[in-house]
């Protein structure tokens, strides 16, 4: 199974995205609502429907992006929040993306991707984010039995991948997961090392 562009915009398109949970993640909201820069330049990846953009966006804070390969997302994304700028909407493949922001937000994009781009994954987050900057979100807590996306993992394993380029801030077990997710979701906030 090919996990490209074509893949994911066909699963826009037969309406299969169970991972959309319609609304800004509670926990990210919970992280967002304690930031005081509003300057601050923030990237969502693989960003889906980016309730979390919108949710920025109208609590003011007017830098932010997101990013998709699939423009459909966009567009709906731009019909539902007509006054995001334009300029802000990235369609662009994430391993190829090149610009730098100070704070990345994770909602289900990494457990998106194969693992063996893992190690990718982690260095191009690196590669996007400013001296000192930031990934915060959530990663599985837990292993599927499935084949195909989402793709599980445990906290030792993020801890191994990400402590190369990223000092392990907090990653704990999320207290206000949405209930579905409830007990296999982990908070993190990891910030680059350099
Ligand atoms: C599981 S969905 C999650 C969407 C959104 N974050 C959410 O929580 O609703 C994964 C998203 O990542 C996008 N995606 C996957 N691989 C990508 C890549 N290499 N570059 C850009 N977007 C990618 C897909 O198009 C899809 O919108």
């Amino acid at each position: 199974m090919k996990l490209d562009k074509k893949y994911w915009k066909n699963r826009y398109h037969d309406k299969q995205t169970r991972w959309d949970i319609g609304f800004a993640s509670p926990p990210l909201i919970t992280y967002f609502d304690q930031l005081i820069n509003y300057n601050t330049k923030i990237l969502i990846p693989g960003c889906g429907n980016a309730y979390e953009a919108e949710y920025l966006f109208r609590k003011g804070f007017k830098n932010v992006y997101i990013l998709d390969h699939v423009e459909d997302v966009l567009l709906n994304f731009k019909k539902r929040c007509p006054e995001f700028p334009s300029d802000n909407l990235i369609c662009d493949d994430f391993f190829k993306h090149t610009n730098t922001f100070d704070l990345i937000i994770e909602q289900t994009f990494f457990c998106a991707i194969p693992p063996e781009q893992r190690e990718e994954y982690v260095q191009k987050m690196a590669a996007l984010l400013s001296s000192k900057g930031k990934i915060v979100g959530l990663l599985f807590d837990t292993k599927f039995n499935h084949k195909g996306p989402p793709f599980g993992g445990r906290k030792k394993e993020y801890e191994l991948l990400f402590s190369n380029y990223f000092t392990i801030k907090t990653l704990e077990n999320c207290y206000n997961s949405i209930d579905p997710r409830m007990g296999n979701e982990l908070f993190f906030i990891f910030e680059k090392q350099y």
